[in-house]
């Protein structure tokens, strides 16, 4: 695709093209799961959600010059572990939601054993999209992506969301939450894309990583302010779950117009990391734009 079609014709081909290696990933005869797990893990992954990590892949792989179907794989497999996260982050033992995409949560639509099994099982489906791929250093790549869901990234970002509700986090703690909780997949999701094309320099890489960690950490603020701002109807989850969980928020430390102000700021802060690329990583700095401008 040339580089100049707008982002919205950009995106809308890259969210058809991951739809169709989720498609392919998941489907009975790639993956012979016994019939009501399987669907379990299709009715979590398929027909919903942005798939902003699967687009951060592709754009970073992109910025090095990588052949979009040479993504495909890895793109996948953070959706799947983002998909992961969000039928467990559900769960009644956790934030105990009933909506998840504009559906029924899969635990409300499969029970709870069945959704506890399908996380399990599209998180392990993650980790053999990429060991089976076509990667270069396929073994580090599922290192880095284990240490991204893992105890010191997602899982220990849930971890210390579960340990704080009802309780206040200061600005810095608060942050160092949400790198964890969604900053270290976004980061994953970015160096993994880029791990994909061409080496890049040092200056380069160290470009991408700024940029991760700054719209990471504004991702979840404005996942934050939109479940203060926004209703169901258009966020696709049930509004006002953070204050009726007492969960410590950037909005519950901030104010509204604080924490769309930090989201401000750290999109301008990803956005001039970018400058080694000198235009090269369009797509990324264009995403910047829509995670923190999105209503849903
Ligand atoms: C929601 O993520 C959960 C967070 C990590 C903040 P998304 O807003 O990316 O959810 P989907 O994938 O579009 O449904
Ligand atoms: C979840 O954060 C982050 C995950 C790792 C799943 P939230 O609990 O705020 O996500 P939503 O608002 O339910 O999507
Ligand atoms: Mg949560
Ligand atoms: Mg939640
Ligand atoms: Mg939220």
């Amino acid at each position: 695709m040339h580089s100049d079609v707008p982002f919205a014709v950009w995106s809308r081909e890259r969210q058809r093209r991951i739809e169709d290696a989720l498609v392919h990933a998941l489907s009975s005869d790639a993956m012979p799961a016994p019939v009501q797990l399987g669907e379990a893990m299709r009715y979590a992954v398929l027909g919903g959600g942005k798939r902003v990590r699967p687009l951060l892949a592709y754009a970073a792989g992109e910025a090095a010059a990588a052949d979009p179907a040479a993504i495909d794989s890895c793109a996948a497999a953070v959706e799947l572990i983002h998909a992961y996260s969000l039928v467990h982050d559900d769960l009644p033992c956790m934030d105990d939601d009933a909506l998840r995409r504009g559906k029924p949560s899969c635990h409300v639509a499969f029970g709870e054993a069945t959704a506890l099994l399908a996380g399990d099982a599209l998180q392990a489906r993650a980790f053999a999209l990429i060991a089976q791929g076509g990667m270069q250093d396929r073994g580090s790549a599922c290192a880095l992506l284990a240490d991204a869901a893992g105890a010191c990234g997602m899982a220990g970002g849930q971890a210390i969301d579960i340990e704080a509700s009802g309780r206040t986090l200061d600005v810095s703690d608060s942050a160092a939450m949400h790198r964890m909780k969604t900053g270290a997949l976004i980061r994953a999701s970015v160096q993994l894309g880029a791990r994909c094309g061409e080496p890049l320099s040092l200056a380069e890489t160290e470009a991408l990583d700024a940029f991760a960690e700054a719209i990471g950490l504004a991702f979840q603020i404005v996942d934050d302010l939109l479940d203060v701002e926004g209703d169901a109807g258009m966020i696709g989850k049930t509004a006002g779950k953070d204050a009726a969980n007492a969960k410590p928020t950037f909005v519950s430390l901030l104010g509204l117009a604080g924490a769309r102000s930090r989201a401000e700021t750290l999109r301008s802060d990803a956005q001039s990391a970018l400058a080694p690329f000198a235009g090269r990583a369009r797509r990324l700095s264009e995403l910047a734009d829509w995670i923190v401008a999105r209503e849903f």
